[in-house]
């Protein structure tokens, strides 16, 4: 008889090797192809990420300066994704317009480029198409670098290098993160030998959620709830003892710390001192001091996040969105490593249901 190992949620399970990105909750430390996002933070772009997640090393000064310019280029829509992306109500969640997009992008241009070329074009297109679903045209600003052309698409205007800077870093530490929800269903996706799109539409849909990328949109509403640090202390005291989760804290991987809520959070530190409003940023910590005290849990990437882009402008239901715009890289990594050694990602289940009866006909 077959022995049947449980585990809730797979955690601790081993589904798989990788040589993306080693996620080390001893070492707290975070590795993209063996580069330390301690070094990457401060001193690479997103864009010199985005080509080492997907084509696994560093790319030269030329090939930087190709790749950024055919970003820019590929923002360009196809006529009819504006035509479906037209038809989607104003009220739509931005999530779900994304998802959308994927697919309809997917039907357009089906999968006939080289892999690596589509995930450069989704990469590229999908926030143009939010953009363009948002504003009901194009704004092909020549913003040369990914951060700079996202936030000019929600500012209007160019960006201060301060704002823009932070929003380079955030999409570096968005970038990639092993076997995480949203990069495991796209494996899943992948292995049946699906399309790149069916794939990414499945990342999206996994991500949407507020206990994965969802939840850099709820760590904010919490935030917002509170006037004070001492009344955020005593509502998170009391959110605690009615037993609810408490967003942009806890990890399913990291035990003691998340190496990337530091650098975010200093960046978060440093636009509040730009506006002279600290109010937030000290209602944060409060919450952070008493998760810490009462939980002895830490903030993830998500709740420093949510205040670093509130302090870029970028309104909340942007926030996932933004996550999206970065983690496309991890995934399209992720993808194109799962087909080149692909098995088909089918665990068993351990059966709780009714033993077997006998079907009487009616
Ligand atoms: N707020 C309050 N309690 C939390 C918590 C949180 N954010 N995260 C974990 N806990 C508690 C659980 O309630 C549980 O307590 P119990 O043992 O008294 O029942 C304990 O910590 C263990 O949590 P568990 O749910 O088993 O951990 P997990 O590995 O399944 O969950 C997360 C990991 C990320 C899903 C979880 O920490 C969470 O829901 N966080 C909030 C959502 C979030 O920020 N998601 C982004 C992740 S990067």
């Amino acid at each position: 008889m077959l022995t049947k190992k449980k585990t809730g949620g797979l955690a601790g399970i081993v589904a798989g090797d990788s040589a993306i990105c080693l996620c080390n909750a001893d070492e707290e430390s975070l590795l993209y192809r063996g580069y330390s996002i301690d070094d990457l933070a401060p001193h690479a772009s997103f864009e010199e990420v985005a080509w080492l997640l997907t084509r696994g090393s560093p790319p030269t000064r030329q090939e930087l300066q190709s790749y950024r310019q055919n970003l820019v280029r590929l923002r360009a829509l196809p006529k009819p994704l504006e035509a479906i992306l037209d038809n989607i109500p104003k009220n739509a969640n931005k999530m779900d317009v994304l998802r959308t997009a994927c697919s309809a992008l997917g039907t357009i241009e089906s999968e006939n480029n080289h892999q690596i070329e589509i995930a450069d074009r989704l990469i590229a297109a999908l926030p143009a198409a939010l953009f363009y679903w948002q504003n009901k045209r194009s704004l092909l600003e020549n913003e040369e670098t990914h951060a700079g052309y996202l936030l000019h698409q929600i500012i209007g205007k160019i960006p201060d290098e301060i704002h823009r800077r932070c929003i380079d870093v955030s999409l570096i530490l968005y970038a990639e993160h092993e076997f995480n929800a949203s990069t495991f269903t796209v494996r899943t996706i992948a292995s049946t030998l699906s399309d790149f799109y069916s794939a990414i539409c499945g990342g999206i849909g996994a991500l949407r959620g507020p206990l994965h990328g969802g939840a850099n949109e709820a760590a904010m509403e919490l935030m917002q709830q509170f006037s004070t640090p001492r009344q955020a202390e005593e509502g998170i005291r009391q959110m605690l003892a009615e037993k609810k989760l408490i967003m942009g804290f806890g990890h399913r991987v990291y035990t003691t710390r998340d190496p990337r809520s530091d650098i975010i959070k200093e960046w978060a530190r440093k636009l509040c001192s730009t506006i002279e409003d600290e109010r937030l940023f000290a209602i944060a910590e409060a919450i952070e001091n008493r998760m810490r005290k009462e939980k002895q849990l830490f903030p993830n990437l998500d709740f420093y996040s949510a205040l670093a882009y509130h302090f870029c402008g970028i309104p909340t239901s942007l926030f996932t969105p933004f996550f999206v715009f970065s983690r496309l890289t991890g995934w399209s990594a992720h993808l194109i490593e799962q087909r080149s050694n692909n098995k088909l990602i089918r665990p068993i289940s351990n059966y709780i249901g009714p033993t077997q009866h006998a079907w009487k006909p009616l």
